[in-house]
């Protein structure tokens, strides 16, 4: 089965150039991030704090999180409890409750046997934080895609000043730097580039030359 995972830290342009490599070979994309987003969803609407670790894992246990992800016209449509949730994770609250509930080894195991079974059905390109070293550690494609946390503070702020918002670089990039330590230090399955992954840094390769590198690597591997 062809498998492409690819981990990262945040603001690599990970899941556009997941999305636009996974459309030009025609597989499916499975954004992992938006999973531990809709756990994070489910906890909110349940009224539990992300925070409180032992009621997140007792509402997981008795399956009051379930995520799953279907298929329309090759878009990933992300489900918790039934319910499409694919517009309502990207707000802010959503991203902060999944960095909480993504540090519990129940949450971690729940989504991680879901995404093995998905990416068992099809081939797919994965995209994440421990999929080359937990999720899929025998992807025939394994990519790290990062680039300086100062390269991705001058993303998102060039984003957000797209959008008409105010940002501030500086501010940008300590919050940049603490997402970095907060997923590289967390005790259960924290980022970290595998030994038998590829390192592509996108510092300085705008986005077609990082979709570039990556088909490079694809078609290196033969597969
Ligand atoms: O990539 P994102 O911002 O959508 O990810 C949301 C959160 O989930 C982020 O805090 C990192 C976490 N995450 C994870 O721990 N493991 C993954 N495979 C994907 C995301």
């Amino acid at each position: 089965m062809l498998s492409i995972a690819i981990d990262g830290p945040v603001g690599a342009g990970k899941s556009s150039v997941a999305d636009e490599v996974a459309r030009r070979l025609g597989i499916l994309h499975l954004d992992t991030g938006a999973m531990y987003r809709a756990v994070g969803l489910a906890v909110t609407d349940a009224g539990i704090d992300p925070a409180d670790a032992g009621a997140v894992a007792a509402l997981c246990e008795k399956g009051g999180a379930h995520v799953d992800v279907r298929y329309e016209n090759g878009r990933q449509i992300t489900l918790v409890n039934g319910r499409d949730v694919t517009g309502r994770i990207r707000t802010q609250e959503a991203g902060t409750a999944a960095s909480q509930v993504s540090k519990l080894p129940q949450v971690r195991r729940m989504l991680v046997r879901r995404q093995q079974e998905l990416a068992k059905q099809q081939p797919m390109l994965v995209d994440g934080r421990d999929i080359c070293t937990v999720v899929l550690p025998d992807a025939p494609v394994k990519i790290y895609l990062t680039a300086s946390a100062e390269a991705r503070a001058l993303r998102r702020m060039k984003q957000l000043e797209e959008k008409g918002g105010q940002a501030d670089y500086d501010a940008i990039l300590t919050e940049v730097n603490a997402r970095d330590h907060q997923d590289m230090s967390r005790a259960v399955d924290p980022l970290r580039q595998a030994e038998d992954a590829t390192l592509v840094d996108s510092s300085d390769l705008d986005f077609e030359q990082t979709v570039q590198a990556v088909l490079r690597l694809v078609e290196a591997a033969h597969v």
